[in-house]
Parts: structure tokens; C-alpha cells; sequence
């Protein structure tokens, strides 16, 4: 079984971007991105109504980031410490060598290749450095951007399962994609 350790934080770097631990300056950041509802429309998860959950969102996923369940990386521009999004990987299943990885990022830089950027650093350190054989993302069938996003990194469909998760009151379908680290 893989085993991880994520102390020291691994830093990443592309050629736009940094990829750093989160703070707690990043508290009103994450407030704005996890309280929009459209940012959030295809995320299963309820969204942050204020600056109190914004701040226990930061201390939970540092807390799973030291106890190497999970591994999150605030996003930013290389010209700016401010956060601009998120990607890691948050479901991790080390007895399969394998784990989910998810994104989000602030509308305003949308558009611009920042996500396909940050997930091909994520991509390599997945494989190259945490040993994983294979990486899943799961997304709702109509999140078209989140689909190109993982086609142009030769993520395949691998299944579209039917109302696979409750949440809010509905039954949402699920579509999985995957990439094999022999096919990356
Ligand atoms: C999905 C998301 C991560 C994409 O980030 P991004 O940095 O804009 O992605 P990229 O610019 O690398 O690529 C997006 C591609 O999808 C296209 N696209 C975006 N929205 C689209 C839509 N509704 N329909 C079709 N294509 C779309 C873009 O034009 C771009 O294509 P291109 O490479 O040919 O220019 C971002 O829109 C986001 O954070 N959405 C909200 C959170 C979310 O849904 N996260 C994913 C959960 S699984």
C-alpha cells in the first residue's frame, strides 16, 4: 500500500502559476469562491456563508493535509500571492494506488487555461512523486468546461452513473473520468 507524506508542503510551480499551502489569509478568497453559487453549481458540497466556516474550511483541509489523507493546493498567479482557486487531490485510496482529483477556480480567470495548467503539475506530481497508478475525477454530466478540462488531459470516460449522489434533496448523476499513468 502507498504511503504519504506531505510534510514538507510540497510547493509546485508551472510556468503561470504557484500551487501553495492554504492560510489563513486566504479566509475571504475562499469565502468568495465556496459562496458563489454559480462557481459552485456543480459541486456537490454546501456552500460557505461566512467567514467563520471559510476559516474552519482552511484548518480542516490543513488538518487532512497533515495527516496525509488529502492533498490541497491553493492556487495562485505568479504575479500575486492572492488565491485565485483550488486543486488537489481529495478522495485518495492509497491500497489502490489511486485518487480523485478536483478544482475549482474564481470566474474571473476562467477561460485562460489556468486549470489545465495547474491539474498537468498536479497530473505529475500524482504519479511521479505520491506513486499513484491512476487518477479519477467525478463531475456532473453538464459541467462542460470540467469535461474539456480533462479531455484535453487525456482523462477517458470511464461510466455516467445515475443518480449516484443525494445531496440538497436531489439525486444527481455522476459521470467518471480517469487517467492510467501508462496512458499520461
Ligand atoms: C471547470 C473549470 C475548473 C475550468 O477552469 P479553466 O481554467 O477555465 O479551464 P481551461 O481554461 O483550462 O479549459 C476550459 C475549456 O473548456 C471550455 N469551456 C468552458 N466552459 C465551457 C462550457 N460551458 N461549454 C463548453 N466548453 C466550455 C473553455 O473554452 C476551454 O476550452 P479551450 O481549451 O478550447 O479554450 C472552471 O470553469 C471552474 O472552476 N468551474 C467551477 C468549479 C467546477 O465546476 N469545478 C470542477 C468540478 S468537477
Amino acid at each position: 500500500m502507498l504511503v504519504f507524506n506531505f510534510s514538507p508542503f510540497p510547493n509546485l510551480e508551472t510556468n503561470r502559476l504557484n500551487l501553495r499551502r492554504l492560510t489563513s489569509e486566504d479566509v475571504d478568497e475562499i469565502l468568495v469562491l465556496r459562496s458563489n453559487p454559480e462557481i459552485m453549481q456543480f459541486i456537490p458540497r454546501p456552500l460557505i456563508k461566512s467567514k467563520e466556516e471559510a476559516l474552519e474550511f482552511i484548518t480542516t483541509m490543513n488538518a487532512a493535509v497533515d495527516s496525509n489523507t488529502v492533498i490541497n493546493w491553493a492556487i495562485t498567479t505568479k504575479e500575486n500571492d492572492e488565491l485565485i482557486g483550488m486543486i488537489g487531490f481529495y478522495r485518495i485510496k492509497p491500497e489502490n494506488y489511486r485518487a480523485e482529483v478536483g478544482y475549482i477556480l474564481s470566474a474571473a480567470y476562467h477561460g485562460q487555461g489556468i486549470i489545465t495548467e495547474a491539474l498537468q503539475r498536479v497530473i505529475q506530481f500524482g504519479f511521479e512523486e505520491m506513486g499513484l497508478n491512476s487518477i479519477e475525477a467525478v463531475i456532473d454530466p453538464e459541467n462542460f468546461g470540467s469535461e474539456k478540462v480533462l479531455l484535453k488531459n487525456n482523462f477517458v470516460k470511464e461510466g455516467h452513473f445515475k443518480e449516484h449522489t443525494f445531496f440538497e434533496g436531489k439525486f444527481l448523476d455522476s459521470v467518471f473520468y480517469s487517467l492510467l499513468k501508462k496512458n499520461y
